[in-house]
């Protein structure tokens, strides 16, 4: 088999950068390790930047998330001392889009199953091979048979945990982590959202987020210790827990019912660098974690495909390696704003173990600036919308 892109990996930031591939004519084929529902199925965040939604409109997926997205002017910061409302469109004239990106994928699937199969779903064993040289290729079992696929460049869109990353030597890359010591359990539950906007909430207890996926789905989010085990928790529990943690303001709104899904999932700061190596590019969690305080993971995937679409494209149209030699210099730039934000967020909003009464003050007397100062609130809006996608 013989193809000018093979992607690795089909979830949001493989599934993008093929979409915008097929339209500019470029060849690929894309392996995934899981079944369709299994893509389908994981609930991940659900705030999209405005690069984000222009470059699903570029891509030609945007129809349902036009219908079924709800744009968002604002959110809140809220404490013990109050909510801060941040008017994202007032201080910079932008919005953003709550949509699922579970919607996102399987808007994305139904596009590329409806162009036609170049979409491998259960290619177990994905190996890659002679990356340094101008002929890689990618191996993978799919029904007992080992295919191998010659190719010219390889995208590494395999998430954290995928093969591409670990396929190139240690010594050519640097990696800079954190990881955090708590996690997020999240309930997905069709009960109508406690308010139109998002709420992040500091509490002495921990962190929660009051979020949402429509009208009738919510989403919320309890910071809990990583020794926290899921059957622990019943669905009572968690209800019970997210209403101290936001108070008897929005608790007096807060629909219970039944969990559809529930998960802990760790935080963790993550950057590789270079994002690429020979002719292997990385995009997305396979180069980059974000804690999911902000929601900055899909959006900075999103960036990524655009910068080496551009490039693949590029070098497609033109002959010309220039952007693709470029592509980690020009998408490191922001993926380190994004893991600035994330972490300055995560930060502020929830407990530490190491949290003393002067952490603790310190986090309020910080929300209680933000309260104060409007040129607070446009550094923390700006970040939320979304930095621009070339600042030089
Ligand atoms: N072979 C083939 N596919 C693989 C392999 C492998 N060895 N390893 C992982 N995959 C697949 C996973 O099954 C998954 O479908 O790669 C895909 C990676 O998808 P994501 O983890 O969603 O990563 P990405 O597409 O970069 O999306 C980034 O997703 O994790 C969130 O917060 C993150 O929102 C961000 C977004
Ligand atoms: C979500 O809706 O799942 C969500 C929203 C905002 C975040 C993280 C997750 O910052």
């Amino acid at each position: 088999m013989k193809t000018q892109v093979v992607i690795i990996g089909a979830g949001p930031s493989g599934l993008l950068l093929s979409q915008l591939l097929y339209q500019a004519g470029v060849d690929f084929i894309i392996l995934e390790r899981q079944t369709r529902d299994h893509v389908e199925g994981r609930i991940r965040a659900g705030v999209l930047e405005q690069i984000t939604v222009d470059l699903l409109e570029r891509a030609g997926v945007a129809d349902r998330m036009r219908r079924e997205g709800l744009p968002h002017h604002g959110f809140q910061l809220l404490s013990e001392d109050g909510p801060v409302r941040i008017d994202v469109t007032k201080l910079t004239g932008k919005s953003v889009m709550v949509y699922g990106q579970t919607e996102v994928t399987q808007d994305l699937i139904a596009a590329c199953l409806k162009r036609g199969g170049e979409l491998v779903f259960e290619a177990g064993d994905v190996a890659l091979h002679d990356l340094e040289t101008e002929t890689p290729s990618v191996s993978f079992i799919k029904d007992g048979t080992r295919h191998q696929i010659h190719c010219d460049f390889v995208a590494g869109c395999d998430g954290y945990h995928g093969v591409s990353r670990k396929s190139i030597p240690a010594t050519a890359l640097q990696t800079f982590e954190r990881v955090y010591p708590f996690g997020w359990l999240g309930l997905l539950a069709d009960v109508p959202p406690c308010d139109e906007e998002l709420i992040y909430c500091s509490h002495e207890r921990g962190f929660a987020l009051a979020s949402m996926r429509s009208h009738t789905r919510s989403r919320y989010y309890v910071q809990v210790p990583l020794s926290e085990k899921l059957e622990d928790w019943s669905d009572d529990r968690f209800w019970q827990e997210l209403a101290r943690r936001l108070g008897p303001d929005v608790a007096g709104k807060l629909a219970v019912g039944p969990s559809l899904e529930k998960s802990i999932a760790p935080l963790r700061s993550f950057v590789t660098a270079p994002m690429q190596w020979g002719r292997l590019f990385l995009a997305g969690d396979a180069a980059h974690i974000v804690p999911p305080t902000g929601a900055k993971g899909l959006n900075l995937a999103a960036s990524d495909v655009a910068y080496l679409a551009d490039a693949l494209i590029d070098w497609h149209r033109r002959g010309s390696p220039d952007a693709l030699a470029a592509y980690s210099a020009r998408a490191l730039p922001r993926v380190w704003r994004a893991e600035r934000f994330s972490w300055w967020f995560t930060n502020l909003m929830h407990r530490f173990p190491d949290t003393d009464t002067f952490g603790r003050q310190m986090q309020r007397a910080e929300l209680d600036y933000i309260r104060h100062s409007d040129a607070a609130q446009k550094g923390i809006a700006e970040n939320y919308v979304g930095l621009p996608l070339d600042w030089s």
